[in-house]
């Protein structure tokens, strides 16, 4: 099982989109281990995206991140990466395809709702980033995993 972080970032909260996100995740069957409100202060934002550090958007990337309230949630699954990914859609989304978070709801790069990691190493990293190890409940079951995962339950 893959473990994914997404955040609802400030833009969707604002919108009052947060439901709308999570129910796509929740739909496609990928189990919740983590959820919380917060605000990111510069540090953890900093920490998240150190990745595009010296790109010419950095110090607007990080403005926005740290702007107003995120939804963060944990994420797990078999190819969690993959599938939260292609939820989420295309990085700009008037060029995401339509059934997509950023397809059906948002138009630009510096707008674009929500994060989900990358790659399965920097899923680890940025869920330990996010959530301390007592604000995970990685083992529980749900009723309906047998009919989510043919082989796995985790
Ligand atoms: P994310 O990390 O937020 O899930 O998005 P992503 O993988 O689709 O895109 P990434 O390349 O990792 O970029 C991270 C975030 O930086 C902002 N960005 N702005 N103005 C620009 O050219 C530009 N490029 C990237 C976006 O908010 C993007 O989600
Ligand atoms: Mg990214």
């Amino acid at each position: 099982m893959e473990r994914t972080l997404i955040i609802v970032k400030p833009d969707a909260v604002q919108r009052g989109l947060t439901g709308e996100i999570i129910k796509r995740f929740e739909a496609r069957g990928l189990k919740i281990i983590g959820l919380k409100l917060l605000q990111v202060d510069r540090a953890l934002a900093e920490k998240h995206y150190d990745v595009h550090r010296e790109r010419p958007f950095f110090a607007a990337l990080v403005e926005y991140i740290t702007s107003a309230p995120v939804v963060v949630m944990a994420l797990e699954g078999s190819d969690a990466i993959a599938a939260a990914r292609a939820t989420i859609g295309a990085t700009t989304p008037s060029e995401a395809a339509p059934g997509s978070i950023r397809g059906d709801l948002g138009l630009e790069i510096g707008r674009n709702l929500v994060h989900g990691s990358d790659s399965v190493e920097n899923g680890e990293l940025e869920v330990a980033n996010f959530f301390s190890a007592g604000e995970l409940l990685s083992g529980w079951a749900r009723a309906v995993d047998g009919w989510v995962f043919e082989y796995q339950t985790p």
